[in-house]
Parts: C-alpha cells; structure tokens; sequence
C-alpha cells in the first residue's frame, strides 16, 4: 500500500517582521513594547505569521528611509534570515519612506505600515454596504499617492484579504501616449469619485433613519471603547442578541444596533460600533466620520474599559483623545470596567473604580456588575437633571415645545432670533440642544417690537 499523501488545507501565512520606532519628539503614551504587542495581533488578526521584530530609538524620523541607513541595512540581513515576505512598520510611513525601504530591503519584500494593516482588517470584516464603501474608499486614498508600478503591485500591496480590498474594477484602454502608472492613477480617481457619490446616497438614507429615530424620541446609547475591550459582549449580554465576538481587533466594524429594556420599564436604543485604537490613522477618521458621527448624536456613552489589561488607563485615554476629535467629548459618559471575572485579585476592581468617576466594575461576559450597571443608565437618561442655557430659533419649534414637556423651564425670553430658555432637562435630551448653548439672550426684542407683533407677548 502506498503512503497517503496529506496536503494543507490552508495556504502558508505571509510571514511579517515588525519594526517599532520610538521617536524622542513625539513621545507616546504606551510603550514601544507595548504597541508593537499591539501591532503583532494586528498582524495576526490580519491573517500574518509574524517571525520577528526590532527597535530604534531616535530624535525624528529620516526623511528617506524613516529608520537610519544602519537600521535599514541590519534589517535587510534580520529579514532575509528570517525569510520575511512583508516587513511592517508601527508608525505611519510617507509614499516615500514606503518606496525607499522597498527599493533597499529588495523587490521581493513588502514594506507596510500600521494604517494599512488596519485597512486590510477593515476590508475583510466590513459587512454593510456603507462599510465596504468607507473601506474602499479609505484604501484607494491611501494608494493613491503610493502608486509607484503597476496595478498587479498594487493589488498585492494589501494583502487583498477581503471583500473591497483590490476591488478597484477592470482596467480600461489606454488612451494614446499614457503610461501604464497614469492609467492606474487615473482609474483610481476615477473610483474614488464613484464610491463618494456612492456613500453619500446612503448616508442621505442613514439621516432619514435617524430623522424618524429621533421623532420616537427613544434615547440612543453608544457604546465605545478601545478595540477588543468587550463591547459585542456587553451588547449580547445587554440585549440577548448574538453580535459577532471575537478575541480579535476590529470584530465589529459595522454599527449594530438593539432595543435595550431597562429595569424601570423604559426603553433605550444601544449600538455598537467600530473599537478605536491608539494611533488610530487620520485616514480612517475621515472615512468612518459618518459612523463616528452616531456616537457624537448619542444621548449617553458607555465607554468600555478591558481592566485586565496592563495599559488600561492608557487605552481609555487614548478612546477620550478620538471622542474629543469627533466632538462627543460633552456627551455624558459612564465607565464600565469590564472583565473583573479576570482579575486575579477580584478586590482590586474596586480600587480601580474609585480612579474613575461614574465607572461600574462588570463581567460582560458573566453578566456580573449589571443590576448597577442598568441603574446608572436609567439614573443618567430619566433622572439626572442638567441646568443649561440655550437660545433656540423659532424654525427648531419640536425643540422649544420638548424642552416644556420634559424639562423644567426656569426662565424663558422671546427675542428676535428666537427664543431663550434657562432650566433643566434629562442628560439624555443634553445631546439634542449642544448646537444652541446661550449665556445670555442676543437680539433682544424692543418695546416697539412687542406692541408691532402682539404674537410674541407671553400670557
Ligand atoms: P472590537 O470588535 O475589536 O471592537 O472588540 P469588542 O470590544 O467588541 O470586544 P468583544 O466583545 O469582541 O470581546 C473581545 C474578547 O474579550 C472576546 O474574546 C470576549 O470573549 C472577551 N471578553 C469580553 N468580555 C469579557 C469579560 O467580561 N471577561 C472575560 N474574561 N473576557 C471577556
């Protein structure tokens, strides 16, 4: 009898050598132990075996080649070595770092950087229509400068793992006396003016949604945090539902939202969205602005911290740096500090709580911690009152007439623009009047104002 012949199921991994830069100028909150950590379940995440690693410590950045030349040539032996395929750089390469290092650590070696494993794990979790759109374009912008040599390169240059990545549609003919780089470029833009329009349809279908949400006057609940902090779970848990987890980065792409029933009879709405990561590129700020843009319209956040882990306090920072950037730094938060059920002293959770104001230790995963959880959300959303001043124009009347049915109007002024109201109202409505903040009435009305418009005296 012959010897069975076994053959792989899976293809080998790409193999991935990472190098971290710590650069004196820009000093980072979390170690460069530590981010390359990160960057090595990226990697992995990405579908990359990685096989080493190396550091520099430098001033700034070289112009050429990011690390120095000696660098550059020890990492030509390390890669070679270790039968590197891609070499990935923790920190944000320019076009021309990326081509340099190429030319110099040679043709069969790719040179990545952070933003573009980030996208390639993007692309292959994406599931909506508006993410794929958001990955896509985000990838074809990123491209675009870096587009040095023909397309077949490019298509490899992302690693093309999932469901846009290399998308970027069939090659047309070339026009008279273009160059084979001009044609790419050309489509590239070309794509990237389709996929705009594309998204903008359905965002103007997301703003009708929310339109009719905010009607229902249901209060919305978004819960953020830094990636892989548990925050599917704590929705599944929340909501009986079964949002995708996993112990990977970027799970969740998409927001996912469900109706959360809380102990007093009322009702909430609770999403979940994309988990944010230190260093998170500028790039994909801008493509999930429109998904970003949910959380700052929430009416409460849950920020989810991972309390098991040693960079704990440094990831929730670097979660309020991105709320700042999208403008849902004002929304009222509460912390919940998840995975205590990890803990190997399960006392220390509450020492930790008391460094954090409004925070709730939790298991998400146990269900632990949620009796206190559930009232601290009904205490922020139908209890806690907060005193604001605002000037609300004549045309936001749903407003003015909310403010009387929900809140407790201390004073009240009509003025030419509209018309002031000091008072308290739920934390949850505070997100609706963050456009109309007044210390004082302006365009106050005159005496010939009121006997002109007898409409706007108050009985
Ligand atoms: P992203 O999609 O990356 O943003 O992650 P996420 O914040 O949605 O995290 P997810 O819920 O996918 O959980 C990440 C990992 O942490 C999974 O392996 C979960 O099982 C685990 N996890 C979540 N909550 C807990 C918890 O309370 N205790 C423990 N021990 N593990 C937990």
């Amino acid at each position: 009898m012959s010897p069975k012949t076994t053959y792989p199921t899976h293809p080998p991994k790409e193999r991935a050598y990472l190098v971290g830069v710590d650069l004196r100028k820009y000093p980072s909150e979390i170690s460069l132990e530590d981010s390359l950590a990160e960057l090595t379940r990226l990697s992995e995440t990405a579908g990359l075996e990685v096989v080493g690693e190396t550091t520099q410590n430098l001033e700034t950045a070289n112009p050429v080649t990011y690390i120095g030349s000696g660098k550059v040539e020890e990492l030509f032996s390390l890669v070679e070595e270790a039968l590197a395929d891609v070499v990935i750089f923790d920190n944000e390469l320019s076009p021309r770092h990326q081509r340099e290092l190429e030319k110099r650590l040679g043709t069969h070696v790719r040179v990545l950087d952070r933003t573009a494993l980030i996208l390639d794990i993007f692309a292959q979790h994406a599931k909506s229509r508006e993410g794929i759109l958001q990955v896509e374009l985000a990838q074809n912008e990123y491209r675009l400068p870096r587009l040095t040599r023909a397309w077949t390169h490019l298509e490899r240059q992302t690693g093309g793992g999932g469901g846009s990545a290399g998308s970027v549609g069939g090659v047309g003919l070339r026009g008279p006396g273009e160059t084979q780089l001009e044609m790419d470029r050309r489509e590239i833009r070309k794509r990237i003016a389709f996929l705009k329009d594309e998204l903008e349809k359905v965002r103007a279908h997301r703003q009708r949604y929310r339109q009719q949400r905010k009607r229902a006057r249901v209060p919305l609940i978004s819960l953020v945090g830094y990636t892989n902090a548990g925050k599917s779970t704590l929705l599944n848990r929340l909501t009986r539902s079964d949002v995708y987890v996993a112990d990977q980065l970027f799970a969740t792409l998409d927001p996912t939202t469900r109706r959360v029933e809380l102990p007093g009879g009322y009702n909430a709405l609770i999403t979940d969205t994309v988990g944010f990561i230190q260093k998170l590129p500028t790039q994909l700020i801008a493509a999930f602005q429109a998904t970003l843009e949910e959380i700052a319209e929430a009416d409460l956040l849950i920020h989810v911290v991972d309390v098991t882990h040693p960079n704990a306090q440094a990831q929730a920072n670097s979660v309020n740096e991105t709320l700042k950037e999208i403008h849902a730094d004002h929304i009222p938060t509460i912390i919940a500090l998840n995975k205590i059920d990890d803990l190997p002293d399960p006392d220390a959770a509450s020492a930790v709580v008391a460094e954090f104001p409004k925070a709730v230790a939790i298991s998400a995963l146990k269900g632990v911690g949620f009796d206190e959880l559930m009232r601290m959300i009904e205490t922020e959303l139908f209890e806690n009152y907060t005193k604001i001043s605002v000037q609300i124009p004549y045309t936001e009347g749903q407003l003015i007439s909310l403010f009387h049915e929900q809140g407790q109007v201390e004073y009240i002024e009509h003025t030419r623009k509209g018309v002031f109201i000091q008072g308290q109202i739920p934390g949850r409505l505070l997100a609706r009047y963050s456009g109309f903040q007044a210390s004082a009435p302006t365009d106050k009305l005159t005496d010939t104002d009121l006997v002109d418009d007898p409409d706007l005296i108050d009985d």
